[in-house]
């Protein structure tokens, strides 16, 4: 199949942005201790790596006009979603009990078409990749099923690409919300997405060339969990045995959210914690 898209960090990364400003609330309450206290331990850490690593004046140049460059290319929801991310989702983990959380990541698009608990993403009459049906339950944390939960799932196409962000893909493809039944069952059809990567041409790119590190995200299905009076739940999904599963570029994936593919399916129960 001949790629009708190929998308550049500057259409990725300008989208992502975009995405952000339109979906996020970003201005949180802080007390000036505290943006003290966390602005002073920053700024430690890059001292502290100047120091250590002898860091020089054409090196501290070259990192100012590097970082000139990523917010120039709109790039900021790319590398922080992938460098940085996983250690808030670490910090929030903490007091989280039930299904395993992961990053959000810099592709979910709010108000997807809401389908019913046994469903088909939507997707192009010739959409590529095998096909996958992933099922399970939705519980919370006694086991009692909760009917009615919502699955917000997105998912990169056999390609690596997503709708919304990547050219060429119709709005809306391979995303969708999918409601569990009265025993908080879903079965949902898809095709298998392929693994990700970041985008090569820009400079989170050129960071991942220039360290000789690889740019690459495991295949995963993105979910956010959400039932009425349970502590929502943003994760991922892996494939057992898949590509980079070890070696995630934004380091997201943990044992538990590993899945074992057999004949094209996979099943999953989620469970959630009481708000
Ligand atoms: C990025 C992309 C993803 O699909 C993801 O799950 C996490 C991060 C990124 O390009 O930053
Ligand atoms: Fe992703």
């Amino acid at each position: 199949m001949t790629a009708v898209h190929s998308p550049t960090a500057a259409d990725s990364g300008a989208s992502a942005s975009a995405n952000f400003r339109s979906t996020t609330r970003s201005s949180v309450d802080v007390s000036p201790e505290r943006v003290s206290t966390v602005a002073t331990a920053v700024l430690k850490g890059v001292h502290e790596a100047i120091r250590e690593h002898d860091v020089t004046y054409p090196e501290f140049q070259a990192a100012k006009q590097w970082l000139m460059d990523l917010g120039e290319g709109g790039e900021w929801p790319l590398f922080l979603d992938v460098f940085v991310e996983h250690v808030v989702e670490e910090v929030a983990a903490r007091t989280q009990d039930g299904t395993k959380g992961s990053i959000l990541g810099p592709y979910y698009l709010p108000d997807q078409v809401t389908l019913p608990a046994v469903s088909t993403l939507p997707m192009r009459a010739d959409e590529q990749g095998s096909p996958l049906v992933f099922s399970g339950r939705v519980v919370d944390l006694a086991g009692q099923p909760l009917a009615g939960a919502e699955l917000d799932v997105w998912h990169a196409d056999s390609e690596g690409y997503y709708s919304g962000f990547a050219p060429g893909i119709p709005d809306g493809n391979l995303r969708a919300v999918v409601v569990t039944d009265a025993e908080g069952r879903f079965e949902i059809t898809t095709v298998q997405p392929a693994p990700y990567q970041i985008p090569t041409d820009g400079p989170t790119g050129q960071l991942i060339d220039a360290a000789g590190w690889h740019p690459w995200r495991p295949a995963h299905l993105h979910l956010i969990v959400r039932a009425p009076g349970h502590r929502p739940i943003t994760t991922q999904l892996y494939f057992a045995g898949g590509e980079y599963v070890d070696s995630d570029v934004a380091e997201a994936v943990k044992p538990e959210l590993v899945l074992m593919p057999s004949d094209q399916r996979v099943t999953y129960d989620f469970v959630l914690e009481p708000a």
